[in-house]
């Protein structure tokens, strides 16, 4: 069965009614989708609500005790619910879990400054096989747990990591871009893994960007190529799950 990851962006929740529609009809043409989440947007949104102030620092969040909190129930509550709700309403059948549910992500602190920030140290894929083998799409939420303490994983770390633990087929990340821009703010529509450095250093990737390529460079041990896709476009999943060439391809 061929597993296919697909990170949906926080940004993109709220515009992402096609992509839920791809994901349950990829499940019903028999492969296998594995849903990753962010939720940046929603996350911000609650720490205004609450009146909690957070800042950015290499693209990830500065993550404090109350901060992380909102994280986790945004990410495990609200966003991944609202999903799993949405497929299943859509005639899919999703099962919500996230890094810390059967101890699937286990991280460590990623750097003192970020706070409760991880890296991904190891995936147990165990849980995610046995929610695809029972006929469901899991749907992640990101987060992992370093033996001590909740650490606020970033989204496309994880779905970059759990392509490689899952031996996946495809990694395909849907974002509020069209693509990877260079300099002069055209489209890659191909990224070769030589480049990625040279483009870190000119500081041509930024913010979520840094991240989500170093995911990408990661998901190349399993996926011939990374995708990177604007999943604001209708039907923008299908369309390169049917080898449609939109968005940067990392290779
Ligand atoms: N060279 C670049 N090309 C394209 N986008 C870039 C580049 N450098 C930085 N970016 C930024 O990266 C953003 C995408 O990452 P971002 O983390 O904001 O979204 P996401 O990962 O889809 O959502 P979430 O983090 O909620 O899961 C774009 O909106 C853009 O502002
Ligand atoms: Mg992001």
């Amino acid at each position: 069965m061929k597993t296919i990851v697909v990170k949906i962006g926080g940004s993109t929740l709220g515009e992402h009614d096609t992509t839920l529609e791809d994901i349950v009809a990829l499940h019903k043409q028999g492969i296998c989708p594995v849903v990753v989440h962010g939720g940046g947007k929603k996350i911000t949104e609650w720490l205004d609500k609450l009146g909690v102030a957070t800042e950015f620092k290499k693209g990830l969040r500065v993550t404090d005790e109350q901060s992380l909190e909102v994280v986790v129930a945004v990410l495990c509550g609200i966003v991944n619910k609202e999903l799993v709700s949405a497929i299943n309403k859509l005639g899919g059948k999703a099962v919500g879990l996230s890094g810390f549910d059967g101890g699937v992500i286990e991280a460590e602190v990623a750097d003192e400054e970020l706070g409760y920030v991880g890296d991904v140290k190891s995936v147990d894929a165990g849980p995610i096989k046995a929610v695809i083998d029972a006929g469901y799409i899991p749907v992640i939420a990101p987060g992992g747990h370093d033996g001590k303490h909740m650490l606020n994983v970033n989204a496309d770390s994880v779905a970059g990591e759990m392509a490689v633990a899952l031996k996946a087929d495809e990694m395909i990340f849907l974002t509020d871009v069209e693509g990877v821009r260079d300099k002069s703010g055209t489209m890659f529509s191909t990224l070769h893994k030589e480049e990625v450095g040279s483009l870190l250093d000119m500081e041509v990737l930024s913010g979520g960007m840094i991240p989500k390529i170093y995911a990408c460079l990661r998901s190349l041990l399993s996926v011939d190529a990374a995708r990177i896709v604007d999943g604001r476009q209708p039907h923008a999943l299908m369309e390169v799950v049917e080898g449609k060439s939109i968005g940067t391809v990392i290779r």
